[in-house]
């Protein structure tokens, strides 16, 4: 069992705040889903819980089972068993992603890692997720049209087998055959592992083959609005204008309500 616990985290890139006071409880075996218009901050997240140095922490901090994680590096975290499916995977040239999975692989497992069950896994797991086997020789994400790295990021996981799991827009350029072997890998490893998921997505598609517990509307760094699958209704139905409204709404009434009590 294992939690994630972001508190009060504010977080700046050059002199602009990106996340406000943004607070967040995530244990192992839970599915979270955050969703929220562009620009609100949701990639910034994953990648400050990750460990991205461009940005700057101001205040809060990160916590993983209890122990402030605030300051550690991305090693350091993904050794802890957080892992990161990003909105836009880079490129590397000139290291093959099959000798890259190997080293992350066999870095975690240090004298338990075993080459030919290795390799046995991951023929399987790119059938598993109909990926083309010559992918893995190619470098990292070199030539990879969008889904496929998309694709390849969830090889990634499931051969790392972290505790968290954040995926950053897994879905987003995915076609509709490729979004539910995605969806379905995604559901299986974490039924088999119990890990955590933090999902963000702009659309409900995807949350239809992975399950979310809780529901999280994002706006301007900050979560505004907890449910459950209702809220993805809802948000389908009228977009984020009207919790935009009714949270202005409240800002001013609690602004009265203080007004008031002066
Ligand atoms: N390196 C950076 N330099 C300057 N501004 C940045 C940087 N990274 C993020 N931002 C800004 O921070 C804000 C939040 O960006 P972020 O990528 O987290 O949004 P998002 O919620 O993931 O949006 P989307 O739904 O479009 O993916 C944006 O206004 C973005 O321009
Ligand atoms: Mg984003």
């Amino acid at each position: 069992m294992h939690t994630l616990e972001i508190k009060d985290l504010t977080v700046t890139i050059e002199d602009k705040e990106i996340l406000s006071s943004f607070s967040l409880t995530m244990n192992s075996g839970e599915i979270h889903a955050i969703m929220g218009p562009n620009g609100t901050g949701k990639s910034t997240l994953t990648k400050v819980i990750m460990g991205d140095d461009s940005y700057h922490v101001v205040s809060g901090s990160i916590l993983y089972d209890g122990k402030d994680i605030t300051n550690l590096t991305v090693d350091e975290r993904a050794h802890l068993g957080i892992f990161l499916g990003m909105q836009s995977p880079v490129a590397i040239e000139g290291v093959s992603n099959a000798d890259f999975l190997r080293t992350i692989v066999s870095t975690k497992e240090k004298e338990n890692f075993k080459l030919f069950p290795f390799i046995k896994e991951l023929d399987a797991t790119i059938d598993k997720l109909s990926m083309d086997h010559d992918m893995v020789n190619r470098g990292i994400n070199q030539g990879f049209s969008g889904g496929e790295r998309k694709k390849s990021e969830i090889l990634q996981m499931e051969l790392l087998k972290p505790d968290m799991v954040l995926l950053d827009e897994i879905d987003s350029g995915l076609d509709v055959d490729s979004l539910k072997i995605v969806g379905e890998n995604v559901m299986d490893y974490q039924k088999e592992s119990h890990c955590g998921v933090l999902l963000i997505t702009h659309y409900r598609r995807l949350l239809e083959y992975i399950h979310p517990d809780f529901v999280h509307v994002m706006m301007n760094g900050r979560i505004v609005q907890s449910g459950d699958f209702q809220l993805v209704d809802y948000i389908e139905k009228n977009g984020y204008e009207k919790i935009e409204k009714k949270q202005s709404n409240l800002g001013t009434c609690m602004m009265k309500e203080m007004a008031h009590h002066e």
